[in-house]
């Protein structure tokens, strides 16, 4: 069967998602929302999906839908199509649990999943759950997927999704106050980022290793490295990106429908 995906929430997220399936799939059927016309044609003669003239246009024509709207849109945005046995929605609404998703998506099948936006280049690790081959099959085409055991797992592993934006944060800070010590800054941003990604590398390529043993051979005692990292400590620099976690993910778990 050819694939066949409709998103229903053409913003930010939807972008990323049909640039990495075009990438990844140049034949594949691409059908979008009409609401955000302009984002929507921007992503059709971009990446070659159509824009569909109704929801329930996105939903005849296609096997798979995603859900990209707002948390606060999704039930509402189900509750305007109607959906046929053997269809699956894949929901990216970061708070809408599955007891919400499910009536309101039935007689289709429903999971949940949480791509991120380097998913534009199919680099985005996608948490899914529960586990449904055509979801899977469908988001491996934008990175590795990490299917959870639990819908509280799940959650608890979404905050990760909160954590890659600080990670830019971070990422911003150290560039910046590189290139205003003189650095060109192509240069400081280079290799800013090389770094995180040489960083990550090792991790990945090391599996055996703990995090905090690579860590750990870095903070030589008098080195730069263990100077730094005990400032971090004392200024709380490192609790705060814990108290950070704590909070959203109090919030996910707390996450009750308006
Ligand atoms: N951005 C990310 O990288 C990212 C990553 C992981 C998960 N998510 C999740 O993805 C979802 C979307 O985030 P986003 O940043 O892409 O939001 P966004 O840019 O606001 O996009 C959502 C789009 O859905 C549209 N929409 C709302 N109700 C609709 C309906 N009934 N039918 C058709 N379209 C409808 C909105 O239109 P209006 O603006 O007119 O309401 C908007 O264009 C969120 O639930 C978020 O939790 C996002």
């Amino acid at each position: 069967m050819s694939e066949r995906v409709g998103i229903i929430g053409t913003g930010h997220l939807a972008g990323y998602l049909v640039e990495g399936l075009r990438r990844a799939a140049p034949e594949m059927e691409i059908v979008l929302s009409p609401r955000n016309a302009a984002k929507a044609a921007e992503l059709a003669s971009r990446f070659g999906a159509r824009v569909a003239r109704r929801n329930q246009e996105v939903v005849d024509s296609a096997n798979v839908v995603l859900l990209t709207t707002r948390p606060a849109q999704a039930i509402g945005a189900l509750g305007e199509i109607t959906l046929r046995p053997g269809q699956l929605i894949i929901s990216a609404a970061a708070t809408v649990r599955l007891q919400e998703l499910e009536p309101a998506a039935a007689p289709a099948a429903v999971v949940r999943a949480l791509p991120l936006s380097c998913a534009a280049i199919n680099a985005s690790p996608t948490l899914l759950y529960p586990d449904h081959e055509r979801a899977r099959s469908l988001l491996e085409r934008l990175g590795d997927v990490h299917n959870l055991a639990s819908e509280e797992a799940f959650v608890r592993a979404g905050v990760i999704t909160a954590f890659y934006g600080w990670v830019y944060a971070l990422l911003d800070e150290t560039a910046r106050w590189t290139e205003e010590g003189g650095v060109p800054r192509e240069a400081a941003r280079s290799i800013v980022l090389e770094t995180v990604r040489g960083a990550a590398s090792l991790g990945l390529a090391r599996q055996e290793e703990e995090l905090c043993d690579l860590l750990e051979a870095l903070a030589t005692p008098g080195g730069i490295t263990r100077q730094g990292l005990a400032i971090l400590r004392d200024r709380g620099g490192l609790s705060a990106w814990i108290d950070a976690l704590d909070a959203v993910y109090a919030r996910l778990r707390q996450w009750r429908p308006e």
